[in-house]
Order: C-alpha cells, then structure tokens, then sequence
C-alpha cells in the first residue's frame, strides 16, 4: 500500500471546492507517454494550474500502470524543479471500470479515481459506485462517477448514441453513492468525430461543419437539484481546426473532425463544472507537428527532432486551455 500523500500528489476535494467559488474548472489532461507528460507538467508549472493527470485503460495498456503512476511521481519533482513550488498534482484513474482496478489504483499511489459503471443498470451503477467510494474514502481518496451515456470513442470506452444525464436522479444517485463528483453527459463525446455531419449545420464560408449546442438546461437543472456539487464534462476536447488542416496537408485524412468549441467550455468552466477533461487535442497537436517534421524534412530519424516540436505544440496547447477557456491559470500559487 502506498499513499499518494507519500508521492506528493493531492486528491480533488480542496481543488474542486475552490474552482467552484472561484469559477473556473481544472484541467484534467491524460498521459501516455513522456513528451505529453513532460508538455502537461510544464504547462502547469509555467501557469500554476493545478492540474489533474488522467490514466485511462488504454494507456494503462499502452505504457502500464505501474511504470505511468511513477511518472507521475517524478512528475512532482519536475514540477518544483521548473520552480513551482507548491504542485497541485492530482493523479487520477479516467474511466474504471470494475471495483479491482479501482483498489489497485487507490492502494498503488493514485489519489482519485473514476468508477464509470454508466452503462450499467440505475442500481447497479449505484451498487458498484458505493463499494469503490466506501473503499477509497478509507484512504481518502476521491472518486467520481459517472450518470448518463456519453457517445464516441476513446480508448476502450465506446458507445453508439448517447443519454443525457436525468437530473430527477442525481440527488438520489450522489447522496446514496458518497461520490465525490459526478460525470454527466449534455452533449459532449468522446474522440475527434464528436458530432456526424448530418447532426451539424455548414458555415457557408469556410464549408467547415457547426456542431449543435451543449444542453445548458440539462446542466442548470443538474446544478439546481445539487447545489455546489462538483460537476465533471468528458469528451471536451475542441478539436482545433488548424490541427486538422496540418494532419490533411501532411498526408493524414481527417475529414469532417470536429469538437466542441471553446466558447461553451468558458461557459461551463464558470459554473458548478470543475473539472474538464481533455485528450483528442493533444492527440492532435501531437500528430500535426510529427507530420509536419515528416513532410518538411524527409531525412529526419531521430525521434527527438519530431517528438520534440511535438511537446512543444502540446504545451503550447496546455497553457492556451489553462488560461484561455479553463481560467485555472495562478490557482495553484
Ligand atoms: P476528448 O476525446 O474530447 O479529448 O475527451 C477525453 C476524455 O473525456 C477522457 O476521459
């Protein structure tokens, strides 16, 4: 059993409570590998934004749990190395899915988890929620879950359409469950594809596709019948267009990509939203530079001259979110 306290990292109850006062949302980026870790820490340390790091069960997969959680721990120490003095570092388990993993995470060092049992039946959602939460509290250690189906791909997550969260359920579902926080679904989705085409209007200048709002109503009806009640959006990411004209112009093919744009994202930040959770577009600003590498300079082999740019473009990315859609930017002095 290590504790995260041990490792320096926080969980995301004094976070949230001060986001929500303060009106602004934490990011949550996820973490495969180093460049993108390195990019999330510096971005971070550079704004003093607190900042959760997310482990999904794919890149649990991709790069194992054991050798991430101690990246995350040399990530704290990085962090002070680039000056930043006290890092609100929280390091989280994004979208669990059975009780096992949880405790694994909760016992190896992580100081919050997700336990997603949204496409369970109401009561075993309930069910599964509350052995993770009666767990991990031991240890205080937060947990979020999840209520209503969000569309998209991501990893190992995957669903055809999605359900809005039924706010006529939330109260029951939190106050029976203990969770920390609650992921609700008003639109968002997983991956760069989060809307079809025929879901979304053309702006008839650029040809470039109009997603449909977000349910603000689902969300001011959620926020009413839990006040102050830390609220979470997966599948935020924007999608940035400029990535996407990069990755068509290097050889890639990604037609019809699009996000939710960020103006609706300030928006939810300032409410009882406080933590947001971000992967496609880093996933993106990593692939558009390694393109633009492979295509300007045809010669290059070794992987620093591309994965290098590629942290660049995604710290560049990092701090834009912090400080101009999160505003968690000097929240972590
Ligand atoms: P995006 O695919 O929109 O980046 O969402 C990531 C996410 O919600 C991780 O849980």
């Amino acid at each position: 059993m290590v504790s995260y306290k041990e490792l320096g990292l926080v969980n995301t109850r004094e976070m949230f409570a001060k986001a929500i006062n303060g009106g602004y949302a934490i990011p949550a980026f996820n973490f495969n590998n180093m460049e993108q870790l390195q990019a999330i820490i510096k971005a971070s340390a550079e704004t003093k934004s607190p900042v959760i790091l997310q482990v999904s069960k794919g890149a649990r997969n991709y790069a194992n749990q054991t050798l991430l959680r101690y990246m995350a721990q040399g990530a704290v120490e990085y962090a002070k190395e680039l000056g930043w003095e006290h890092p609100q570092i929280c390091l989280h388990l994004d979208h669990g899915d059975t009780f096992e993993v949880c405790k694994s995470c909760v016992d190896f060092g992580f100081s919050s988890v997700m336990i997603d049992g949204s496409s369970l039946p109401y009561e075993d959602n309930i069910a599964l929620t509350k052995k993770v939460v009666e767990y991990a509290h031991q240890y205080d250690v937060t947990v979020e879950a999840e209520l209503g189906v969000l569309a998209g791909v991501e990893d190992d997550v995957q669903a055809e359409e999605s359900h809005y969260t039924k706010p006529e359920e939330v109260i029951d579902f939190a106050t029976r469950t203990g969770c920390d926080s609650l992921a609700i679904s008003i639109g968002t989705s997983h991956g760069a594809y989060k809307f079809k085409p025929e879901q979304c209007t053309r702006d008839p200048q650029t040809g470039k596709l109009v997603p449909p709002p977000l349910a603000f109503d689902v969300l001011d009806a959620i926020m009413e019948k839990l006040p102050g009640f830390p609220i979470v959006l997966h599948g935020s990411s924007s999608v940035p267009q400029e990535y996407v004209d990069i990755i068509n112009t290097h050889g890639g093919k990604m037609p019809d990509a699009v996000g939710i744009p960020e103006e609706q994202l300030r928006k939810a930040a300032k409410s009882a939203v406080c933590k947001i959770n971000i992967d496609s577009d880093s996933r993106l600003a990593f692939t558009a530079a390694v393109r633009k590498v492979f295509v300007d300079k045809p010669g290059e082999f070794d992987p620093r001259k591309y994965c290098g740019p590629a942290r660049d473009e995604m710290t560049k990315l990092y701090k834009h979110k912090i400080i101009e859609v999160l505003g968690s930017a000097g929240k972590a002095e």
